[in-house]
């Protein structure tokens, strides 16, 4: 019943990546996502206009990726046919950097050299990485070319603002090849979750005892981001809502923080008004809280007991139910007896079983070994990591969606 998950190897294995690189000192950049593109397991093509050739020599893509690169359309020892094979042959253009004035051009189907030739030719995904002057990117002709291309489907990993190469700061500088990478896996991804909506719910609860201190515990949210990262790489809607994390929020998820259990519940409550087709009940909630919380620092003879009251069950108690609610399970020993407990009295469509004291399992670490219960039937995950736990449970929750 269910399927293996991909990761970034298995995504990439066989595909063709075209990587043309335009006229602009960011050109550089291309040298580290080229590599990363190779490293994952892609097939790299380099095209390089005339221009981009005076910021990086073809000499180092070649050794790169193996393959010629191709800069002229009327070279020699080109069959005149370069083009449209290099066009066809792609399953992923990447254009980085793109200057505005490839981005002019091929806004206005120009093809006046053997780049804007095959873009012209390409039939597959386009993403373009622009990088130039902030006043040349915020010209009202740059930005209505990226919105005319936009609405032809073109993908843009639009720049960031930072220092440029003139000195100056501003927009216009090209998007971390890192960040283009996790665009390309976005755009190579089934898009089997488009039209759904996910919310995760991630990290800890703080509950606070006075100014100073809180009970929490030892989330890291880890497990809940990789979950809203793979719902979002495949095309849902994904919102995250977590307690205090050290983490940086996955490109393109909307994020909620909250600090207590009482503001995880409101919020949430809030959040499954609208429709929610998936929620993962990732977050390590804590079940007590300080009876009262001191306005003042304690002294510490008043710390010696602290009153605790009971939290509310968040996921027991929603007001509106997703279509589909899987918790998790955080365990000493064989979880999965008090999973199955938990998955009746909490009504759960799922529970993923975590025994952390297992090496590799649970809290903090970057893998996890998960046991996936429902009520038919139980899968246990061997070690992994929590990226592809991640993949596997949204295998496993999509048979469900309506
Ligand atoms: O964040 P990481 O460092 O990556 O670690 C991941 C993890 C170990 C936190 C994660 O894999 C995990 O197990 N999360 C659930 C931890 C937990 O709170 O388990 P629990 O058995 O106490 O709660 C069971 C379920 O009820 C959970 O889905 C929890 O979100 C929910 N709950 C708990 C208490 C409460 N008051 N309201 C709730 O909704």
């Amino acid at each position: 019943m269910y399927e293996i998950v991909m990761d970034t190897k298995e995504i990439f294995a066989n595909k063709n990546f075209l990587v043309g690189i335009t006229g602009g000192i960011a050109a550089y950049k291309s040298v580290e996502l080229v590599r990363r593109l190779i490293k994952n397991g892609g097939r790299v093509r380099v095209v390089m206009t005339e221009a981009a050739t005076n910021f990086v020599g073809p000499a180092t893509f070649s050794a790169i990726t193996g393959n010629k690169v191709i800069v002229n359309l009327f070279h020699p020892s080109s069959l005149g046919v370069e083009h449209i094979e290099a066009a066809y042959w792609a399953d992923l253009a990447i254009i980085v950097p793109a200057t505005a004035n490839y981005i002019a051009k091929i806004a206005n189907g120009i093809a006046d050299d053997l780049l804007t030739t095959i873009t012209l030719a390409l039939d597959c995904q386009i993403l373009i990485c622009p990088a130039m002057e902030t006043r040349m990117y915020e010209h009202p002709a740059t930005q209505e070319n990226i919105e005319r291309l936009k609405k032809r489907a073109v993908t843009f990993c639009l720049p960031e603002s930072g220092p440029l190469a003139s000195g100056k700061m501003g927009a216009g500088r090209m998007m971390e090849p890192k960040n283009i990478l996790e665009k390309a896996i976005t755009a190579l991804y089934p898009k089997d979750y488009k039209g759904k909506t996910i919310v995760v719910t991630a990290g800890p609860t703080r509950e606070a005892i006075d100014p100073v201190r809180f009970i929490s515990n030892r989330s890291s949210g880890k497990m809940g981001f990789a979950i809203a990262k793979e719902a979002k790489r495949r095309g849902a809607q994904t919102i995250l809502l977590c307690g205090p994390v050290q983490l940086p929020p996955p490109r393109g998820v909307k994020l909620f923080k909250v600090e207590s259990a009482q503001e995880m519940k409101t919020q949430l409550n809030h959040l499954c008004q609208e429709r929610v087709d998936v929620l993962f009940m990732t977050a390590a909630v804590a079940d007590f809280r300080p009876e009262q919380l001191s306005v003042d620092k304690l002294k510490k003879e008043e710390m010696t007991s602290i009153k605790l009251t009971r939290n509310q069950d968040i996921v027991a108690n929603l007001k509106n139910r997703p279509q589909v609610v899987v918790g998790f399970a955080a365990q000493t020993g064989d979880p999965r007896h008090r999973a199955r407990e938990k998955l009746k009295n909490k009504k759960l469509d799922m529970i993923v079983a975590n025994d952390v004291t297992q090496k590799g399992a649970g809290f903090e670490v970057d893998t996890n070994i998960v046991t996936v219960i429902c009520q038919e039937k139980e899968k246990l995950l061997p070690l992994m990591s929590k990226q592809e736990v991640a993949g596997q449970l949204l295998n496993m929750v999509l048979p469900r969606l309506k």
